[in-house]
């Protein structure tokens, strides 16, 4: 029983999913989080924290930019704390993201797409200048605020490692802010330096395209820009992964096994899967599954009949270990 709604964040399941490998793989359900994704765990995190700094006080406006689950988070958490909540938000996000901030009673800046993240029209340079220009106003500041990385290193690492009974071997995670592979990669290799973390980047963003950054569908993850929340020491590998196979693993997630997801989980489970098959009895893998597939239904991922055949030939080269 909790006594209120964000009590509830956290202590996600851990589900075994058979995929054709000697080892085991789990998948933890980040989208059963009451605001639907992963984001939960960080925004309350960080405005726990300016809460006991004072950073952000009773009456106060939260205002951050979002790719969507962060947003929702943090309107979710600002109506149970009683906060104005304003997000900047993208044209890329999905209808149903973008209700459902609205329907926690946030108000929302729509910004056009931009290729870098400071262009001063962009999601984030928004958040700034709203910021700035409201009083008792806090800003969590997902993209470069470290805290973001060690909610993560708090509270989701140390679940998995209980979870597990300390047998993680392999850890795999979407890489957006990076605040959950650093995060929980920092904890795991706190506890054992051995297990190897894996982040999963798009292969049109910013770092995987040298600079030259081309448009791509999965949200929430790709690293786009250059941040101190990003711990380079704490992740091992980093994979991208092409539209097709993330969208048509989301497909296969939620047809072949029941797990409807969103596209970053899609990317994750596309290389996990690869990657397991080199993997052995005695590992155990874990990927996050970010959140659900109901916020990208309009979107027709799940109907496309192109990521099938596609598929087919992009398999295997689409993943590049770097
Ligand atoms: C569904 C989903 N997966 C993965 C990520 C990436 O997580 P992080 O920002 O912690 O790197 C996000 C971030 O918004 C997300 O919404």
């Amino acid at each position: 029983m909790f006594k209120n709604l964000l009590e509830a964040i956290g202590n996600t399941p851990l589900v075994k999913i058979n995929f054709d490998s000697p080892a085991q793989i789990f998948a933890k359900l980040e989208y059963l989080n009451p605001g639907g994704s992963v984001k939960d765990r960080s925004a309350l995190f960080m405005i726990e924290e300016a809460e006991r700094t004072g950073k952000l006080k009773p009456g106060g406006t939260i205002v951050d930019a979002s790719s969507g689950n962060h947003g929702i988070a943090v309107a979710m958490i600002g109506r149970v704390k009683n906060y104005r909540v304003i997000i900047t938000v993208s044209e890329k996000i999905s209808q149903e993201k973008l209700q459902t901030i609205q329907a926690y009673g946030a108000e929302v800046v729509m910004c056009p797409p931009t290729d870098f993240i400071e262009d001063p029209r962009g999601y984030h340079s928004q958040a700034l200048k709203i910021h700035q220009n409201i009083p008792n106003s806090f800003m969590p500041n997902q993209y470069f605020n470290v805290t973001n990385a060690i909610a993560h290193e708090k509270l989701l690492g140390p679940e998995i490692w209980k979870q597990t009974e300390g047998k993680i071997t392999h850890f795999f995670a979407g890489a957006g802010t990076c605040g959950t592979i650093s995060g929980v990669g920092r904890f795991l290799k706190s506890q054992n330096p051995k297990i190897k973390i894996i982040a999963l980047d798009s292969i049109n963003s910013w770092r995987a395209t040298k600079g030259n950054p081309k448009p791509y569908k999965v949200e929430g993850m790709g690293m786009d820009f250059e941040t101190p929340v990003y711990d380079k020491k704490s992740v091992d590998e980093i994979i991208t992964i092409s539209d097709d196979n993330a969208l048509y693993m989301l497909k296969n997630l939620a047809s072949n096994y029941g797990f409807l997801v969103g596209p970053s989980s899609g990317a994750v489970a596309f290389a996990a899967e690869q990657y397991a098959k080199k993997l052995t009895k005695n590992d155990l893998a874990v990927m996050i599954f970010g959140d659900s597939g109901r916020a990208y239904l309009t979107k027709g991922f799940y109907t496309e009949e192109k990521t099938d055949k596609v598929l087919k030939k992009e398999k295997k080269e689409n993943v590049t270990h770097l």
